[in-house]
């Protein structure tokens, strides 16, 4: 699902950038570590804030991001990074071609998540990692979500039925 204005005035925005690579990349970091040298996908990447967290942080050489609307991509491009617009659910890449694969707040947005899941395992190597920051169904029922953002009503995910997914 694309975003209504609420959800890009809270994501596109430098601060959200901040949470991100303040936050979330350094607790992923913690968990999984670099991937130095390695070719990484992210999905759902955005304005493509990720992108360069992804080359500076984690070390990635080239770093291909995918996303249903890039028209929210700044113009200015950087090298290491190419983009496709897509869906995770159908990844335009060869099987095993991916040292990484990044998802930062992106599944909990996607109807057919399972479908994505299943398209990740197939993209990545058989020594590959997957780091992601979720949404859960808890949260999603929270009023402030109900009232201002748009998300799949189906098929939401708590953290078990997610780890299971990924198990699976
Ligand atoms: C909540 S935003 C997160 C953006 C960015 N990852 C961040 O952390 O700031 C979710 C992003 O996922 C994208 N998205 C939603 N469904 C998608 C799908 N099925 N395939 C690829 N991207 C998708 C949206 O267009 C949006 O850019």
């Amino acid at each position: 699902m694309t975003l209504n204005w609420v959800e890009r005035l809270l994501v596109d925005n430098p601060v959200r950038s901040l949470v991100q690579r303040r936050f979330e990349a350094s607790l992923l970091f913690e968990l999984g570590g670099p991937v130095d040298g390695g070719r990484v996908l992210e999905i759902g990447c955005g304005r493509g804030a990720g992108v360069g967290i992804l080359i500076e942080r984690f070390g990635a050489a080239h770093v291909c991001a995918i996303d249903l609307d890039l028209r929210r991509l700044p113009r200015a491009r950087r090298p290491g990074a190419s983009f496709v617009a897509g869906a995770a659910e159908r990844l335009p890449f060869p099987n095993r071609s991916f040292d990484a694969v990044f998802d930062f707040g992106v599944l909990h947005r996607v109807p057919d998540w399972q479908a994505a899941v299943a398209e990740i395992a197939r993209v990545l190597k058989p020594s590959g990692r997957f780091y992601f920051e979720e949404v859960t169904a808890a949260a999603l029922d929270r009023w402030i979500y109900r009232a201002l953002l748009k998300h799949p009503a189906e098929n939401r995910f708590d953290e078990a039925r997610f780890l299971a997914e990924l198990s699976a």
